[in-house]
């Protein structure tokens, strides 16, 4: 059985884990206070271009999203997200259980808008209601599609314009910039969100997030948020030599560009077999559209997740390549696609 479930399915690159072994018996301070974590931070801010910002190294993307959310937000105060937005879906009501209300916006692709944000502020308009202030993207998407800058730019603007705040879930942002459709790069992000995170998880770590905040006024005792959800590790050293392998070289770019490169193949190898797309997704998630029967055959051989229902006969499915994803297997998954295709 392969796996194309997800893209934490496999340990850490091999490098991280060297990293691991050699640091270990060193000594430090814990909490995030030691020297690898220092270092990482230093090394982020100048990948960022930007001595300004904090960063802070959590363990996952729940956690990330709910102590930055519930830090950033008064009590009154609700974030806005995709329908597909991971705060909505799949955190287990985390954000709306430190008392904030997310509200759910019907989103083409995935992606917010100025006019669908519009909407919803003029649908909020006293305090009979909660107050949207927060803005939640995921980038890439959790359908895999990616902001292109000029989008990112009006959003930005129309969120300064109304005083909101702009948050980028970035557990898949390696995949998103260096996805071969994006304009974006790290550097513009302090420019344009306030806040954001970079993920280790999905991309080569064991595990953890680095959330950068961009605007001042979010940044004031953070770390007192963070050790009340939980989120400052006394072993935080693990997080800072994880980042700081990470990023001392092009690794985190060049991870993600495998994981791209193997959702390439797969997606002009399958439209070549006259497989439709449920959406078009330019990075590492894509979402074939399968005959049942097929879908049945490859599930002996092959882990993914069913999506959704697109007909009576068919569905699409998710596949989700990683940095650790391999190419013959990707061909054979092809390979089996197409025999099992063919004789339908
Ligand atoms: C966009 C996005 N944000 C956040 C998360 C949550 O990460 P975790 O499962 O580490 O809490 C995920 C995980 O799938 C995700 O896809």
């Amino acid at each position: 059985m392969y796996s194309f479930k997800n893209d934490y399915s496999e340990g850490a690159h091999p490098r991280i884990l060297k990293a691991l072994m050699e640091s270990n018996f060193v000594q430090e301070e814990g909490y995030g206070e030691d020297q690898f974590s220092i270092n990482a931070i230093e090394l982020l801010k100048e990948r960022i271009g930007r001595t300004d910002v904090d960063i802070h190294l959590l363990t996952g993307g729940t956690q990330t999203n709910l102590t930055a959310l519930s830090a950033f937000l008064r009590p009154h105060e609700a974030a806005m997200a995709a329908s597909t937005g991971h705060i909505l879906g799949h955190e287990t009501g985390a954000i709306e259980a430190t008392g904030h209300k997310v509200i759910s916006i019907d989103a083409l692709d995935g992606k917010l808008t100025p006019a669908n944000i519009q909407a919803v502020l003029e649908a909020h308009p006293d305090e009979h209601m909660v107050k949207p202030k927060l803005v939640y993207i995921s980038n890439s998407t959790e359908i895999g599609t990616i902001y292109k800058k000029d989008e990112l730019q009006q959003l930005s603007h129309f969120c300064h314009e109304n005083n909101l705040i702009l948050y980028m879930d970035g557990a898949r942002l390696g995949s998103a910039l260096c996805s071969t459709e994006n304009d974006l790069l790290m550097t513009d992000l302090p420019e344009l969100v306030d806040a954001f995170y970079i993920g280790g998880t999905k991309n080569g770590t064991l595990l953890g997030e680095a959330l950068v905040i961009c605007r001042a006024a979010l940044k004031e005792e953070f770390r007192y948020h963070m050790k009340q959800k939980g989120a400052l590790l006394a072993k935080g050293r693990l997080l800072g030599i994880q980042f700081l392998e990470l990023f001392r070289d092009n690794l985190f770019f060049d991870l993600a560009t495998h994981a791209n490169q193997m959702a390439a193949i797969l997606r002009v190898e399958l439209t070549k077999a006259n497989i439709p797309f449920l959406n078009h997704s330019p990075s590492n998630q894509l979402f074939p559209i399968l005959p049942h029967s097929v879908i049945a055959d490859l599930e002996s051989k092959y882990a993914f997740h069913i999506w959704e229902k697109v007909d009576d006969d068919h569905s699409a499915i998710r596949l989700v390549t990683s940095w650790a994803t391999k190419k013959e297997m990707v061909e054979a998954f092809i390979d089996d696609v197409k025999v099992n295709i063919y004789s339908v």
